[in-house]
């Protein structure tokens, strides 16, 4: 029987483990989780969500304070267009985020940066080339594009002089979304150098409706995307993500002709990502009823996480002055939305509820808002209990071997400490 070992990933020259962990955002995907996965010869995300609170919170910079002192004065107006981000702060903070990073890189394996669209920081275009420029700028060695169609993101980076040497990828949901991404970009005679399909099971945003995101399955999504673009003569990598829990799951999906997986949950809680290790134990004890798949992120794709989530009902202030990330160039959130209609309806303004929508930026700065995959409640089977009660904490490199070496179903338990 195979195990995952038994493949290579290639990118030209370059061989790597197949095996990729996700972006995972806000800093949930470490600058830590991201050496160790390439110092082990996979590929590992950072991302470059919400990146001038992660610099502040890594090298001590400021902007996020900047930023609040020179807003603040629209603190209590709904209208938030005047919000803007400094560019130049923004490129200066994603390329310490990035550059350091890459400048710790040891081993074989890759470090790419994970950009999401929907990010659209109150003037869309504008945010988005200068966080492509500036991580492409710190080195990064590859981008995946995700969270919406970015049909013009390499528009934005054709005149970059990396714009060719550099992996960058995309991240797709359907045949459908991917055909428009190639078309659109045909004019610039430059295909992605790899493509992630995303099922419905995934962490995170889903690329499904809320109503309909059962129906689909990232195998029969994956063999579509597979076989049209052998039908276009296309050689593009083909990376399946969502669901695959164990090295067997991974090795059935490379069996079948993809050339990696992207994996997230199982390195929830390993001690390199960035929850704090009293959120790696909600994950851990989750049960399968735990988990929901909801609307309240203000982006309007629905998301998986745990019903326990503080960020869940929490009607606090919009806080757009400090963050802003999702303002959509006209200074509107559907938190902001939500928040004032419940304002009007609710007598006391320091207990408000929200339960349709939940302010984002605040929730996942704060680590409130418990995204997983579907199979969030097998992490339990893949550690050991303690006798205090809770789970114990696994290393990167633990889950990565597991997933590059197991066979048969098996999950490898730790090691006891
Ligand atoms: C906690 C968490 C946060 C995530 N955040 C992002 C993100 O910011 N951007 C993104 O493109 N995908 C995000 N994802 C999706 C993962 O990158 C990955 O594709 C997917 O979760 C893989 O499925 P698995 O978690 O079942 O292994 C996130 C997943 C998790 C579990």
């Amino acid at each position: 029987m195979k195990c995952v070992d038994d493949y290579r990933l290639r990118f030209g020259k370059r061989e790597l483990v197949p095996i990729i962990v996700g972006g995972m955002g806000v800093d949930i995907s470490s600058a830590e989780l991201a050496l160790e996965v390439a110092r082990l010869g996979g590929i590992g995300h950072i991302s470059d969500a919400m990146v001038p609170t992660v610099s502040d919170r890594r090298f001590k910079t400021k902007f996020t304070r900047d930023k609040f002192q020179q807003f603040k004065y629209n603190f209590e107006n709904p209208d938030k267009s005047a919000v803007q981000f400094n560019l130049g702060q923004l490129a200066e903070a994603t390329q310490l985020h990035v550059g350091r990073t890459m400048e710790a890189k040891r081993g074989d394996g890759m470090i790419f940066i994970n950009c999401m669209e929907k990010l659209t920081m109150n003037a869309a275009k504008d945010t988005l080339r200068v966080r492509l420029a500036a991580g492409l700028d710190a080195g990064v060695d590859g981008i995946t594009l995700s969270a919406g169609l970015h049909l013009n993101s390499f528009a934005l980076m054709e005149d970059h002089a990396r714009f060719r040497d550099a992996k960058l990828g995309i991240i797709v949901s359907s045949l459908r979304a991917l055909q428009l991404f190639i078309r659109k970009n045909a004019r610039l005679n430059r295909a992605p150098d790899f493509i992630v399909v995303e099922g419905p099971l995934a962490g995170g945003h889903l690329g499904f409706g809320l109503a309909d995101w059962q129906q689909y399955d990232l195998a029969t999504i994956t063999a579509e995307i597979i076989s049209w673009l052998r039908i276009e003569q296309l050689d593009i990598p083909v990376i399946a993500a969502g669901g695959i829990f164990t090295g067997s799951d991974a090795s059935a999906y490379l069996a079948s002709g993809v050339a990696a997986v992207q994996v997230a949950t199982r390195f929830t809680v390993t001690s390199e990502c960035g929850l704090p290790a009293k959120v790696r134990q909600e994950y851990f004890k989750a049960g399968e009823d735990d988990v929901e798949v909801n609307g309240i992120s203000p982006t309007g794709y629905p998301m998986r996480m745990l019903k326990s989530s503080p960020a869940i009902g929490d009607g606090i202030r919009p806080n757009c002055e400090a963050y802003g990330y999702l303002l959509d160039g006209n200074g509107n959130c559907a938190y902001i939305t939500a928040y004032n209609r419940e304002l009007t309806i609710q007598p006391d303004p320091k207990r408000i509820k929200v339960l349709d929508k939940t302010c984002l930026c605040t929730q996942m700065h704060d680590f409130n808002c418990w995204t997983c995959g579907h199979y969030v409640y097998r992490l339990k089977d893949t550690s050991r209990l303690l006798t205090d009660g809770s789970y114990q904490t696994l290393s990167a490199e633990h889950v990565f071997r597991d997933y590059q070496f197991s066979v048969d179903g098996k999950v490898a338990l730790p090691p006891i400490i």
